[in-house]
Order: C-alpha cells, then sequence, then structure tokens
C-alpha cells in the first residue's frame, strides 16, 4: 500500500500518479497493490479519482488509448483520507482506514508512506505515524519516501534528519531526487566502471576540467513564491548536481549493493574542497537573475517581475561555481558547475576535457580543436559523445575533430522508464541505491552553505543580469581557465559548440 500524504497537491497528479498509471500498464504492480490519498481537503474517493487520474491534464492522453475495464481496474484501487483540516490530527481514523483497506485488498503489512509535502510537516507526519503505531514493523516493512527540498541549509537539513529518525531508521527512509531515477544518471556509473576505455584516464594525470551543464529554457513560472527563497543553488545544485559530480568523482564501489555505492558517493562529496574565503568565494561563484528580453518575438518577463518573486529579490535564477576535489584522483583538476533557468535551450550534460597530447605533433590543428572530449548528455537527446582528432585528407597533417556518438534513441525499442517509476518501483523492492542518504545530503549542503552565507552577506557580491535566451552573464566565462569558455550545447548532442536554439 501507497499512502501519498500531499495527495490533493500538484506533485501527486503531475508526477507520483502518471508513474503508478506506467508501472500499472507494464504489469509491474502487483493486483492487490492500493493507492490512499491523504491530505486536508475535504474530498471522496470519487474525487480523488477524478482529479488524479479521469480529468488529469498529465493523463489526458495517455487514458484514452485504454479500455474502460482496465483503467477502472486502476482507478478502483485508489482510495482518499480526509486528514480533517490538519496534518497534526491524530492520526487513529487514517490508520482504521489503512487497516480496512489492507482487509479489503490483502494487501499485506508493507506500507510506503509518501511524504509529498513541504519539508515542515515532515517531522510531525512521521511522529503522528508512530503515535498510531503506523511505523510498526513487526509484520511487514515501512517506508517513508521523502520530496525536496531536504532542508534548506545544513542546520535545516540536519534538523530534518533528526526529527525524521526520531520514528524512523535510517533503512527506512528514502530521500528522492530524480535526477538519481535518470537512466542517463545512471549511466554515468556504467560508463566508468563497465569500461575498461575510460577508468584508466579518468584522473588528474588526463584529464583538464569537467563542465557541467544544466540548463533550462523556462523561467519560474508559476512557481515564483517557492522559487524566490530557494534560488538556483538551493532548487538544482545542492541536489540534482551534487548527485551527478558524486557520480563523476566516486572511487569505484566494491560492489554494486546500495550501501557500497552511497558510501563512495558520500566520500566523494566531502572531498570537495569547501569554499571558506572571501576572495576564493568571490572568484569561484557567479550568481545571476534572468532580464526582460524579446526571444523569438515572444516578450518575457524579468525574473523580478515574476509572480510571487520580490521587485527587488536577490534570490539566483543563474549559478555558476568552481570548485576542486581534494584526493589524490583529483588535485588540481578544476570543475566547474553551472545550472540556470532562461537559458537558450533545455539542455543537461557532463563534460570532460582531456588534457592535449603532450607533445603537440602537428601544427595546423586549430586551437579550440586540440583537446578529446567525453561529453555525457543526460536530457535531451540522451548519449555519449567523443570528441577525438582525424586528419583532413590531402596534403599534409591538417587535424579536425571528428564526432563518435552514441544515442539511447538508437536502442530502439528498449522502454526507458521514466525517473519517478523506476525509483517507486526501486522504494518497493527495498533498493535505496537511488535514494540519498542522510550524511550525503548533510554533505552537500557543506559544501553549498558557505556560498549562500556569502551571497547573502558578504562584500562585494555581485548579482548580474542576463537577458532572457542567452547562455548566463557575460563574465561568466572568465571562471574557466585557459580554454576561457563554456561549451554552449544545443539540443542536439552533436551540434557544434555556440550552435544553440532560442526556444
Ligand atoms: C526540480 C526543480 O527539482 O527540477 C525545478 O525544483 C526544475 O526548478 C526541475 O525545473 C528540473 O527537472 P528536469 O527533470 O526537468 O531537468
Amino acid at each position: 500500500m501507497l499512502v501519498i500524504f500531499g495527495a490533493s497537491g500538484d506533485l501527486t497528479a503531475r508526477k507520483l500518479v502518471p508513474a503508478l498509471f506506467n508501472l500499472f500498464l507494464a504489469d509491474q504492480l502487483a493486483e492487490n497493490f492500493v493507492v490512499l490519498g491523504a491530505s486536508r481537503s475535504d474530498m471522496t474517493d470519487t474525487d480523488f479519482r477524478n482529479r488524479t487520474v479521469y480529468e488529469s491534464k498529465y493523463l489526458k492522453d495517455k487514458i484514452k488509448d485504454i479500455s474502460k475495464e482496465r483503467l477502472e481496474q486502476f482507478t478502483s484501487q485508489f482510495y482518499y483520507e480526509d486528514l480533517g483540516g490538519a496534518y497534526d490530527n491524530s492520526y487513529e481514523k487514517l490508520n482504521s482506514r489503512v487497516e480496512a483497506l489492507k482487509e479489503k485488498h490483502q494487501t499485506g503489512d508493507n506500507v510506503i508512506y509518501y511524504l509529498s509535502t513541504p519539508p515542515a510537516l515532515f517531522e510531525t507526519i512521521a511522529q503522528k505515524l508512530a503515535e498510531s503505531k503506523m511505523n510498526d514493523q513487526s509484520n511487514g516493512w515501512k517506508r517513508v519516501i521523502v520530496e525536496k527540498p531536504f532542508g534548506y541549509s545544513l542546520e535545516t537539513a540536519k534538523n530534518l534528519n533528526a526529527g525524521l529518525q526520531k520514528y524512523f531508521e535510517e533503512q527506512q527512509i528514502y530521500r528522492i531526487d530524480h535526477y538519481l531515477g535518470k537512466e542517463t544518471v545512471q549511466n554515468l556509473l556504467v560508463t566508468r566502471f563497465a569500461n575498461s576505455i575510460f577508468e584508466p584516464l579518468w584522473n588528474r594525470n588526463y584529464i583538464h576540467h569537467v563542465e557541467i551543464t544544466n540548463a533550462e529554457s523556462g523561467g519560474v513560472e508559476k512557481r515564483g513564491g517557492y522559487y524566490d527563497s530557494s534560488g538556483a543553488l538551493r532548487d538544482m545544485f545542492q541536489n540534482h548536481l551534487m548527485q551527478i559530480v558524486s557520480l563523476i568523482v566516486m572511487e569505484p564501489p566494491i560492489s554494486e549493493a546500495p550501501e557500497d555505492i552511497r558510501n563512495e558517493k558520500v566520500k566523494a562529496i566531502k572531498s570537495i574542497r569547501i569554499m571558506k574565503d572571501e576572495e576564493t568565494l568571490r572568484d569561484h561563484t557567479i550568481r545571476a537573475q534572468y532580464m526582460p528580453s524579446v526571444v523569438d518575438g515572444k516578450s518575457l518577463k524579468g525574473y523580478r517581475q515574476e509572480e510571487g518573486v520580490a521587485e527587488d529579490s536577490t534570490t539566483e535564477t543563474y549559478a555558476a561555481i568552481k570548485f576542486f576535489v581534494d584526493n589524490w584522483r583529483w588535485h588540481d583538476v578544476p570543475f566547474y558547475v553551472r545550472t540556470a533557468k532562461r537559458m537558450p535551450t533545455k539542455v543537461t550534460e557532463v563534460v570532460i576535457h582531456f588534457k592535449t597530447p603532450h607533445h603537440q605533433l602537428f601544427r595546423g590543428e586549430r586551437k579550440d580543436h586540440k583537446d578529446n572530449k567525453l561529453i555525457i548528455r543526460i536530457q535531451p537527446d540522451e548519449g555519449i559523445l567523443i570528441k577525438f582528432g582525424v586528419k583532413v585528407p590531402g596534403q599534409g597533417f591538417m587535424v579536425e575533430r571528428a564526432n563518435l556518438d552514441f544515442y539511447y534513441s538508437d536502442l530502439g525499442e528498449t522502454k526507458v522508464m521514466q525517473a519517478y517509476e523506476r525509483l517507486l518501483l526501486d522504494a518497493m523492492q527495498g533498493d535505496a541505491t537511488l535514494y540519498a542518504r542522510a550524511d550525503e545530503v548533510e554533505a552537500a549542503w557543506e559544501f553549498v552553505d558557505p556560498i549562500l552565507e556569502y551571497w547573502k552577506n558578504g562584500k562585494d557580491v555581485r548579482m548580474y543580469g542576463y537577458a532572457s535566451g542567452v547562455w548566463g552573464p557575460e563574465n561568466a566565462d572568465e571562471l574557466i581557465e585557459g580554454i576561457g569558455y563554456w561549451r554552449s550545447p544545443g539540443p542536439n548532442l552533436t551540434d557544434d559548440p555556440g550552435f544553440c536554439v532560442i526556444c
């Protein structure tokens, strides 16, 4: 049984129910599987079914293709329980409902509680569940999945962890990070550890620098209220991007067991050098906000004009951070990571820039064509691209970069699961590999906290502006030592730098 707290919220309809629906169509859900929605809204089972399935804009296209009976088979296992206006009321009524549904559908005693609520409610919900003995594992497991944001700072994350751990063991707590559910993010592990051609080069001897871009063409849309008290660093960097970084930085785990992988990821995050002094923080971080502009004939609002955003807001919609990793493998290799809204296109990719050959034999190479690159495209146009030098046919030894590429789409019929499908299924099966552990989340905050503190209270901290639809503020290139510019990826993996779509 899956009990969803915050069931009347957007995430339930937008992500959770569509993921469950896909799992149902793929016969991945047990026949006696039950979903019990719970929240403060006054709704009946029928209202809940209508809202999340029959009238859902997120399922509209999907449900029209399946039979009425099959759809009913899915929705007949959906129920709703009104918590009576507050999450801190007693859960005795909820407990009775759970017991009745267990009986009716013979679900057994394994239950997942999905906390799709603001984090301020996590501890309250955990406490109330415990008071009604709903965390009792004597006849079956109980697991809690919590949504982001997991904390607002190191201190709040620690408090959240401590609050949940009062009532549930760490092994029962699943902190979701939907980037870990992406097939291409998981493939980082396979690319590194299932090949003998990359790993020997995966270190300071061969890698010049690592660049990670996470760009979105959209703005903050209707989430201005939430975003304004969060910003790019909290919203994307502390969680999704630090997870990607950990998979690039980590040492080989001793096995594929969840704890072995998670131990290495934590070690990786802990080895990132924390920036403490103002000078480093000033030189290694850039924050910016998008400004109004006209893109493709359409006027786009600036961040400060968005609904729910303060007129004098200093919340960043662009963050670029340079950092180093203090260990044997990565000593002196700079990492450049940026994340932003209102960029020219939506793309997430990792670029490993290899060092140029120690001895430059061929003079005819273009300056920007001297290094090999491995580009791991996380989205869209998922795949891997290797850029390497080939001889230009004809006289002499002119060298050009050629592309060696692999696209996930070439795998044809393989169905790639969406992040939430994979993660829900993993939690049902008790596999926490793709969930963040308490120490992992705290280690990530430890790195991010001083940057946030500097941006808030530091001397001479700048907030740059960039027109919506460009690759961030002009000075962002200054962050990159040596080559002095970011790759500007297009929507297609093999588009050359410089090419991009203004959408
Ligand atoms: C969410 C952030 O976690 O990730 C959003 O809160 C962001 O601001 C989203 O838009 C991006 O996810 P994806 O999967 O579309 O890259």
